[in-house]
């Protein structure tokens, strides 16, 4: 009698062993990951984005058609010079940031803050950053995927959809790849590309919670934009 209950038991352990963490489960897709910065140097599309803020993946997909960023090891020790290659509304636009990586964590300092580290992931040649970002008085929660490639599998994107779930997030904005990127300028110097870098696109007192989709905050983010492309028009 006693070995039946020793075997029943044995056999439930092995079973439960077999359906304990799959890989897509929420507690393995949130696990921080080990950076190393020669990884993280190069081209990368961005191929989605989820955010902590209502509305954004309506934002993002009514203004962003592409983007890339080029990311090159600076002189200092764990620093890097980003060059963001954004197509927006048919123009291109760039963003120059710098990025350090201290402790397993990227830190980057511009008009905004951000704070981020890496999660697992199942796509070999993806980067998927969670970060914690500081934009005026705003704490906004940002997941990003990024891939060496321009488009990822149906699987990997579900799987991305499936960590911004874990982690809460608004349903993530998946970029198009099919409307075309934008070239880095100093590699098609005839095209023309609108520099953010030096621009206060963010000003400081900017609140993103005041709900970007009532009229007041729709009419500031359309009034950056207007006043940058105003810029473009004067060129
Ligand atoms: C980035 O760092 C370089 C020095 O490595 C500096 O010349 C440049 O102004 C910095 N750019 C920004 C956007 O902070
Ligand atoms: C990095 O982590 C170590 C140990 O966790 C800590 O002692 C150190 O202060 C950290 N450095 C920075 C710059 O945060
Ligand atoms: C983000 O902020 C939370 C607290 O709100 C903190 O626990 C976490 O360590 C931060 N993550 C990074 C990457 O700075
Ligand atoms: C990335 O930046 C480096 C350094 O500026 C440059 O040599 C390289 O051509 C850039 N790559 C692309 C794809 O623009
Ligand atoms: C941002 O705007 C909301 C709504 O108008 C307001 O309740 C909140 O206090 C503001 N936050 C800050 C930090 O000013």
């Amino acid at each position: 009698m006693m070995e039946f209950v020793h075997v029943a038991v044995a056999v439930l352990g092995l079973l439960s062993l077999g359906h304990s963490a799959p890989v897509t489960s929420c507690e393995n897709l949130i696990q921080p990951r080990e950076i190393h910065g020669n990884q993280l140097v190069g081209k990368w599309t961005q191929i989605a984005e989820s955010t902590s803020i209502p509305g954004s993946k309506t934002l993002t997909k009514m203004l962003v058609e592409t983007a890339w960023i080029n990311i090159t090891a600076a002189n200092e020790a764990n620093t890097f010079n980003n060059l963001q290659i954004q197509k927006m509304m048919g123009l291109c636009f760039t963003l120059k940031t710098n990025m350090t990586l201290v402790n397993n964590t990227l830190n980057m300092v511009h008009n905004y803050r951000l704070s981020g580290v890496l999660l697992n992931t199942g796509c070999p040649d993806c980067l998927v950053i969670y970060s914690n970002n500081t934009i005026g008085r705003t704490a906004v929660k940002a997941l990003q995927l990024l891939s060496r490639r321009v488009k990822v599998s149906a699987a990997e994107l579900e799987e991305f959809t499936k960590q911004a779930e874990c982690l809460n997030l608004e349903s993530p904005a998946i970029l198009d790849s099919e409307k075309g990127f934008c070239p880095d300028p100093a590699l098609a110097p005839g095209t023309k590309t609108i520099d953010l870098s030096l621009s206060n696109i963010m000003p400081d007192d900017l609140n993103l919670s005041e709900k970007l989709f009532t009229e007041s905050g729709m009419k500031t983010i359309l009034d950056i934009v207007q006043s940058n492309m105003d810029l473009l028009k004067e060129d």
